[in-house]
């Protein structure tokens, strides 16, 4: 098949565009690079000995889009595009609602006038909010967001959901019997086993493995944990930390299954194995070979004590499993970060 994954040039939309390459898809990739650089998709050509067609564009604007739609009319849209940092989306709301919705938006009016049919969307655990217990499922009701940027992913699911329903009843052509396929990620981790790409975040990284890998490096001088005094084992919080690759195969499955089918599925992409900060820490340390340094800090605003999949779902209905543990995510994030340790920038 032929997919267009908006935000293709970001983390996880490069290294799902090494395994639908690898599994004998054509990639076409909509990015602004407003978060990510035209280097990662050199090297997933590099990776794979294999081209991509690649476009610069908002995908928020319309007549552009419907132009490079029109042109690639793929059987599969993967909807990556979207803005992602929390805490940034706490003290900027209308760039966060703006961006992502719009986005999604302008794909769906793009997808009915062309007559296309197919979308799997970014979405994330995010939505099952704080009073739902881990494991989550997918039939759990979602709950409420703790900031604009988890909203923005829970109202992106209703919009999807809402059209595809719309879709079922409309015989007069354009998009009638709309595939959503709405995918809920963990903790997306890790790098690409090559370690020709990998995790760029620009600036100060907001989230736990970034940030190590930085320490281990040497361009931070040490982690501070977020609260040691939570009711779990060790004290820390506990999270589903997927390898990429693991999620990115999991993108392949998905496409394929979206592809095939009509109506919404939600579908978690998660391991449905729970550690904690402080056990990411040690693997990382055995990773590196050496201990990474930190220090214990009060809670972080916001966040959930734990969170994990239960992973049932992906794999009976495509087939798909996460197949790689911590010690290989750890490997492979090390390798990207001390083979590339300003990121793209170098
Ligand atoms: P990323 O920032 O690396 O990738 C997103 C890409 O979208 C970037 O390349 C950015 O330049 C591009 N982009 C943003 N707005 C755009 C627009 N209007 N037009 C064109 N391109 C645009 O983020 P990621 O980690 O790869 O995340 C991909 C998707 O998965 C996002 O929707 C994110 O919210 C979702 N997600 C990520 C995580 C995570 O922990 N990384 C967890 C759950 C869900
Ligand atoms: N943590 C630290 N120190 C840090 C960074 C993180 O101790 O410097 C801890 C956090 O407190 C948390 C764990 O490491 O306990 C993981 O934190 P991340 O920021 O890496 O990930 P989150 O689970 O908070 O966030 C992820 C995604 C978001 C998504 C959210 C809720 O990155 O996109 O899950 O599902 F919204």
């Amino acid at each position: 098949m032929k997919a267009l994954l908006t935000g293709g040039a970001g983390y996880i939309g490069s290294h799902t565009a090494v395994a639908m390459l690898e599994a004998g898809h054509e990639v076409a990739v909509v990015d602004n690079y407003y978060n990510s650089s035209e280097e990662a998709i050199r090297r997933v050509e590099k990776i794979t000995g294999k081209s991509v067609s690649m476009y610069e564009a908002d995908v928020a604007d319309k007549s552009k889009m419907k132009e490079i739609l029109a042109g690639e009319m793929p059987d599969c849209i993967i909807h990556f595009a979207g803005l992602k940092a929390v805490g940034e989306s706490v003290e900027k709301p209308v760039e966060y609602y703006r961006n992502n919705i719009d986005t999604t938006l302008t794909l769906l009016e793009c997808m009915k006038e062309l007559g296309l049919g197919n979308i799997v969307f970014s979405s994330s655990a995010t939505v099952y909010g704080e009073d739902n217990i881990p494991p989550f499922t997918e039939n759990m009701p979602k709950g409420s967001c703790t900031n604009p940027y988890g909203w923005t992913k829970w109202m992106q699911e209703q919009i999807l959901t809402d059209a595809q329903k719309a879709s079922a009843g409309d015989a007069s052509g354009g998009s009638a019997g709309l595939s959503v396929v709405l995918l809920r990620y963990f903790n997306p981790v890790g790098a690409h086993e090559s370690g020709l790409i990998g995790e760029d975040p620009k600036g100060i990284p907001n989230n736990l493995m970034p940030y190590i890998s930085q320490v281990a490096v040497g361009r931070r001088d040490h982690l501070t944990v977020f609260g040691n005094d939570y009711d779990t084992p060790d004290g820390t919080c506990r999270r589903d930390y997927i390898h990429v690759m693991d999620l990115a195969e999991g993108h392949v499955k998905a496409a394929e299954y979206c592809a095939a089918h009509k109506g919404t599925e939600v579908i978690n992409l998660g391991t449905g194995e729970p550690y904690s900060v402080l056990d990411m820490v040690k693997a990382f340390g055995e990773a590196c070979g050496k201990p990474v340094k930190y220090e214990i800090g009060p809670r972080r605003a916001g966040d959930v004590q734990d969170s994990w999949a239960d992973a049932d779902k992906a794999k009976e209905l495509l087939g798909w499993k996460a197949s790689r543990g911590i010690r290989e995510i750890c490997r492979d994030a090390w390798k990207w970060q001390s083979s590339n340790p300003e990121g793209y920038g170098k």
